[in-house]
């Protein structure tokens, strides 16, 4: 494959996520409710949504989830997210790397350390890559080049099957990204990109040593549908826009698993629908293409999507009686009888 077919599916991907068809809108979240605290008993002025992460403080508990780099607009996008990063106190993440690995010049649109010096920065590379060449010495390149605090990988096998360049030997991995985790200098993260990590990969992956999982599950952005229409499938796209586990079911097997760090994905769209994940049991939270949406705007508008956000949550929580994050964690949330 060369580099320009590679450019362009990155703005394809970027072009088609900011359409409104290829969200799901399955809002899974919806099911659930939190009891009304009449009488929350606390001061909201006092509420305190700081977490910790990869030994950081963040000012809220969210994260913009990886997402892209590579093309011209990428880099444009990028730098706004993570100006808003750093302006909001929140953890970010950059699309995959694996091409900036093999190209040079790619190499300074994932680079975003200079305007996010403080915040947790996520490298990225898809796991099936080490089934095709990427071993620790790729793994080590990726968090250098971009000075990150962790390396995420993702694992996409709907993705790869549907794409018709898809690279689709997945055997072995777990043991090869425990390999990984064992060796690499920073922690290592497995992410899904939209259609959710189930209790029992999540037990395995803790096994292998990954003691960090984004459930990054189905519900929003369905790279089923993106993926179909690259490939001028509609049909292949509808039949598995629904494939996979929902984000609400996933944070609860994820957080099942014990010892793990969850980060709750797939799906998040507002404060509330964060105050619910935390409560089924996310660490941190992450939104993808909320933040795209603005980002490919401005700084500006992704730092204002950000606080509203905070603001939503804050909200959520006094009304639910939690005055931290680990008090909302313990608040029990209600689910709405199938109707
Ligand atoms: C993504 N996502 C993604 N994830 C990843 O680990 N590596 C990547 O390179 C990308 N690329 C990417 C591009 C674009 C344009 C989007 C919108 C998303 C997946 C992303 O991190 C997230 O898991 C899913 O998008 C689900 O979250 P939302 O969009 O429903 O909030």
């Amino acid at each position: 494959m060369t580099t320009l077919e590679t450019r362009d599916r990155k703005a394809e991907h970027i072009d088609l996520a900011l359409e409104e068809r290829i969200q799901l809108r399955a809002h899974f979240f919806e099911e659930y409710y939190f009891d009304h605290q009449a009488l929350p008993e606390i001061d909201l002025a006092e509420l305190d949504v700081s977490v910790s992460f990869l030994g950081k403080q963040l000012r809220a508990p969210l994260l913009i989830s990886c997402m892209t780099g590579g093309t011209g607009e990428a880099t444009r996008i990028n730098r706004n997210l993570a100006r808003a990063a750093e302006e909001c106190g929140i953890a970010i993440g950059v699309g995959s790397q694996r091409k900036a690995i093999e190209d040079a010049s790619m190499v300074p649109s994932f680079q975003v350390r200079d305007v996010a010096p403080t915040v947790p920065l996520l490298a990225n590379l898809g796991a099936v890559q080490l089934n095709y060449g990427f071993g620790l010495d790729e793994c080590r390149a990726a968090v250098e080049m971009i000075e990150a605090d962790a390396l995420v990988f993702h694992l996409n096998p709907l993705q790869e099957a549907l794409q018709p360049e898809g690279q689709c030997d997945f055997r072995n991995l777990i043991e090869q990204m425990g390999e990984i985790a064992a060796r690499l200098e920073v922690p290592v993260i497995a992410k899904e990109i939209g259609c959710g990590i189930a209790g029992g990969t999540a037990r395995r992956l803790k096994e292998a040593g990954i003691s960090i999982i984004d459930s990054a599950g189905l519900g929003g952005t369905s790279w089923a549908r993106i993926e179909a229409r690259r490939a001028a499938d509609v049909d292949i796209g509808e039949l598995f826009a629904d494939w996979g586990v929902a984000t609400p079911r996933s944070i609860r097997e994820l957080r099942a698993v014990g010892g793990l760090t969850v980060i709750g994905s797939g799906g998040v769209r507002t404060g509330v629908d964060v105050a619910k994940a935390i409560a089924l049991g996310a660490d941190l939270v992450g939104m993808a293409q909320p933040f795209l949406e603005t980002a490919n705007q401005s700084a500006e508008l992704t730092v204002e999507k950000c606080r509203r956000t905070v603001r939503e949550l804050k909200i959520a929580m006094f009304c639910a009686g939690a005055i931290d994050v680990p008090a909302l964690g313990r608040v029990e949330l209600r689910r709405r009888p199938r109707g």
